[in-house]
């Protein structure tokens, strides 16, 4: 894999500036944040005063954790445009989140706004390995969603040349990588699999092609589908993390120097980690439910935002800014298993350790009776022979069993057999509902 280190003079100052620096730049921002927000949102101003705290109450950082937080029952409670702090005109864009039930998210931005997303994007492409002058292939959907948008304006940023192409029709993604030869991707994790399948059935050699480097978030994904996605493409694979209610992609992002997590951009949104339980914060290093506070947001400021996202924070590396851990999952896609709690990353470390199998699968959950179950359905990998996967099957049960400590059933389906996605794949089948 091709050495894409930066180089002195490639960063932006604040990325390698002093802890200390970083803290007063954003205690200034904060102060700034939260003043906006009470100013000129009624749903803080009233949330504020209902837990007796003022802007002026902030003295230091730590004085967050006394505000109040933000929900995404608070969004909708507000729906549409009742969280924007602009007048309509100064809106240059809304998003929404996709939301499978009930309503939508809606988010916006101001003309500045946009400014600061394609900056904090441009600076993930660039910590990811991307370079100024290199074809960027832009696969996550356009639209509502921000991930296509998002990396779009990033790209462009940087000074890239972008080909946007969205989520789908998988056998022009390939022609398009053959033909136009871009260094970067930016897609799903589950969806470049997807990619790299159809490529082998086109007779394309995924490690043949001008691919270096690919920005793969929007979902959960494992360090072992890191491994299995540079393997089959000889890129490096890097994470890429946001949601639309904190500004859409590029809150945070990995250094490809590094690939040790994901530095947050702490110049824009400030992090904390809680208990979700009892909803106190945590020191760093402990794992809870990762809450963010914008500091340079117009449109919409967003104050102890609840993301559901579960991770640890950890000192900075390849920058000042702290990293959080590669995200477990999300607090409603925990599986509860005859009293055993489980995410689907968990399952995804276990089938890739099992050569038969491929990462393609979901978990299914069932009732019969009181009693719940559980089956993964995962593809077989192509050339494994019916012996390698009867015992691909009878493995990864007991792999499950042995490290997390439930049963579960395996049923191994051919190539496809799973329902595949080109955008966010669905994980979690739930039937218990249906009968
Ligand atoms: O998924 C924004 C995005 C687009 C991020 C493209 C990265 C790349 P939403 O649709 O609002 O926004 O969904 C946000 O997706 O709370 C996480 O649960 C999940 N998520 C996003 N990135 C990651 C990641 C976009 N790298 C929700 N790892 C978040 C794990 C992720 N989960």
């Amino acid at each position: 894999m091709e050495d894409r280190t930066p180089r002195p003079g490639d960063l932006e100052p604040i990325e390698t500036a002093s802890v200390d620096e970083l803290r007063a730049l954003q205690l200034d921002r904060l102060r700034w944040s939260l003043r906006h927000a009470y100013d000129n949102v009624p749903h803080y101003r009233r949330a504020f005063e209902d837990a007796g705290v003022h802007p002026d109450d902030l003295d230091e950082l730590a004085d967050l954790a006394r505000f109040p937080f933000t929900t995404k029952a608070d969004l909708r409670a507000n729906y549409p445009f009742g969280m924007f702090a602009v007048p309509q005109d100064r809106v240059a864009r809304v998003h929404a989140s996709s939301g499978t039930t009930g309503r939508p998210t809606v988010v916006g931005y101001t003309r500045e706004d946009i400014r600061t997303w394609s900056r904090v994007m441009a600076r993930s492409i660039r910590a990811s390995g991307g370079r100024p002058g290199d074809k960027v292939h832009v696969a996550y959907g356009y639209g509502l969603f921000t991930g296509g948008l998002g990396a779009h304006y990033g790209a462009e940023e940087l000074g890239c040349t972008v080909i946007p192409v969205g989520g789908g029709m998988t056998e022009r993604q390939v022609r398009l990588i053959v033909d136009f030869e871009p260094q970067v991707i930016m897609v799903t994790p589950s969806y470049m699999l997807s990619i790299v399948d159809e490529m082998e059935r086109q007779g394309v050699d995924p490690r043949s092609t001008s691919l270096r480097v690919g920005i793969f978030g929007a979902e959960p994904w494992t360090n072992e589908m890191r491994r299995e996605i540079e393997t089959r493409l000889d890129i490096h694979a890097v994470d890429i993390y946001g949601l639309s209610e904190v500004m859409g992609p590029g809150v945070a992002n990995e250094c490809v120097e590094t690939k040790d997590g994901l530095h947050v951009w702490e110049d824009h949104f400030y992090p904390e980690v809680i208990d979700p339980i009892t909803e106190k914060v945590l020191p760093d290093g402990e794992t809870g439910e990762l809450v963010f506070t914008s500091l340079t947001k117009q449109a919409m400021p967003v104050v102890r935002y609840r993301t559901r996202d579960l991770t640890r924070l950890l000192p900075g590396t390849a920058r000042t800014m702290r990293r959080m851990e590669k995200v477990t999952g999300r607090t409603d896609d925990m599986i509860i298993l005859r009293g055993v709690n489980l995410f689907p990353t968990q399952i995804e470390e276990l089938i890739l350790q099992v050569p038969a199998l491929t990462p393609h699968f979901q978990c299914v959950l069932e009732r019969s009776g009181r009693l719940d179950s559980l089956t993964v359905k995962v593809e077989r990998r192509k050339g494994a022979t019916e012996a390698e996967v009867e015992l691909a099957a009878v493995e990864l049960t007991h792999l499950v069993k042995s490290t997390i400590g439930v049963t579960v059933g395996v049923d191994v389906v051919d190539l496809a057999g799973v329902e595949r996605s080109s955008g966010k794949m669905r994980r979690i089948v739930d039937l218990r509902a249906q009968r």
